[in-house]
């Protein structure tokens, strides 16, 4: 008899602690008993070698038991079944023809990557090979000007939910047109459009989300944050707290839109925004497509290289619905109190929080977590 290693096809020595021998029909009870305080190697029977039963176990030790030592395979097996034992759970197998060794180590390192999640990844390999997605994706859309081309393609290659955040603003409503005469939606894609409804937006926003679902016949979906949080909030700092200090400004973008976006994005596949390069110098270097790696999803900036200018004629051209706020002066809009119109010649992102300095101004949504408020509110109360 000997030990094969099955993550990496190599004979190693048995350990000296003896396993415990669990038989093909063991029940739960059984399996729960083997892994109580049990640290030594579990080894699963098999009678022959068309008995599936023992994977099964193996995955149910792993899975709910929650069993982190050695399982071993013991009993009638061959070097086909090699990448299934590994995939349920296996560590070790206990084969009886030394002879047949090499043939399991050149079945175990042969295949590399399943596609199925198994009790090893529980991530299907279209979630691990999201980082190159994420880059062929940003060559692909960098490889056309042209917008629909550019969400035809966003589509074609994103697989399951694409979430599109949309604050209603110049470029989201410009996305939102592209996307509703693109015929994507129709043709199956999965494109859920959200708006973080802080309790602070202008009414000339609900007002603009009104028209544009009756014009792009679709349905934007309003996420609020948590009442209980925000109630501690203003508990704490006061209707208006946020014009007190950027900690307080910070903690209520937090709360109002940082947590209902993460809330909003999860199971998404990808993220579509509105970010575009020239809107502040913290913005320069948005890329189209990245792998946004707090959120485990691509995030994709379909206008990221339109200028200000190509932005306003395209709205021109294509008679895209917009916020009649823009037309008093307001450029950036966000929540009601912190957004001010701005002259002619002014930074476009002035009349954004401008109490606060140039380079501060990013609520948290397009920022890393590491760079965002350490201890926000409510967590810091609930710990105490
Ligand atoms: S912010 O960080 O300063 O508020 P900005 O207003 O420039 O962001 O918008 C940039 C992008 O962030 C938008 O295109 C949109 O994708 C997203 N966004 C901002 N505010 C909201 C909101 N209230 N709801 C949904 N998405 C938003
Ligand atoms: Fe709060 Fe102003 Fe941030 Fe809106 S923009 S969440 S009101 S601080």
């Amino acid at each position: 008899m000997v030990l094969v290693d099955l993550s990496t096809g190599e004979l190693i020595a048995e350990p000296d602690t003896p396993a415990t021998v669990l038989e093909p029909d063991s029940n739960e009870e059984a399996l729960a008993s083997a892994v109580g305080g049990n640290a030594g190697p579990i080894a699963i029977m098999f009678p022959s070698f068309a008995d599936g039963r023992g994977f099964s176990l193996a995955r149910i030790l792993r899975d709910r038991l929650g069993f982190t030592g050695e399982i071993r395979a013991v009993g009638s097996l061959i070097p086909d079944q090699s990448q299934f034992l590994l995939r349920s759970g296996f560590d070790t197998a206990e084969i009886a023809d030394p002879d047949a060794a090499e043939t399991w180590r050149r079945t175990l390192t042969l295949i590399r990557h399943s596609y199925q999640p198994s009790a090893r990844n529980p991530m299907p390999l279209r979630w691990n090979a999201s980082t190159k997605a994420a880059a062929e994706l940003d060559r692909a859309l960098n490889a056309t000007d042209d917008l629909a081309e550019r969400i035809r393609l966003i589509a074609e290659r994103i697989d399951g939910r694409i979430a599109f955040s949309t604050s209603v603003g110049l470029e989201d409503q410009v996305i939102l047109q592209a996307i509703a005469k693109s015929g994507v939606v129709k043709a199956g894609a999965d494109i859920d459009v959200f708006t973080l409804d802080t309790g602070r937006l202008f009414p000339e926003v609900l007002e603009t989300i009104e028209l544009s679902e009756l014009r792009y016949r679709t349905r934007i979906r309003l996420v609020s944050p948590e009442a209980r949080e925000v109630e501690e909030l203003v508990r704490r700092d006061g209707v208006y707290g946020f014009r007190r200090s950027i900690e307080n400004r910070k903690s209520c973008c937090e709360i109002r839109k940082v947590r209902p976006l993460n809330r909003a994005l999860q199971g998404a596949q990808a993220w579509i925004t509105g970010l575009r390069r020239d809107q502040s110098d913290a913005r320069a270097d948005v890329p189209m497509a990245e792998w946004d790696k707090e959120r485990g999803l691509i995030k994709i900036n379909p206008l990221a290289d339109w200028s200000e200018e190509r932005l306003n004629a395209y709205i021109d051209d294509n008679a895209v619905l917009v916020n009649p706020l823009h037309a008093q002066g307001f450029v950036s809009i966000g929540c009601a109190p912190c957004t001010r119109p701005i002259e002619p010649g002014e930074d476009p992102r002035a009349g954004r929080w401008w109490w606060e300095a140039e380079g501060m101004k990013e609520c948290g949504m397009h920022v890393a977590e590491s760079e965002r408020p350490a201890a926000p509110v409510a967590q810091q109360e609930k710990a105490a």
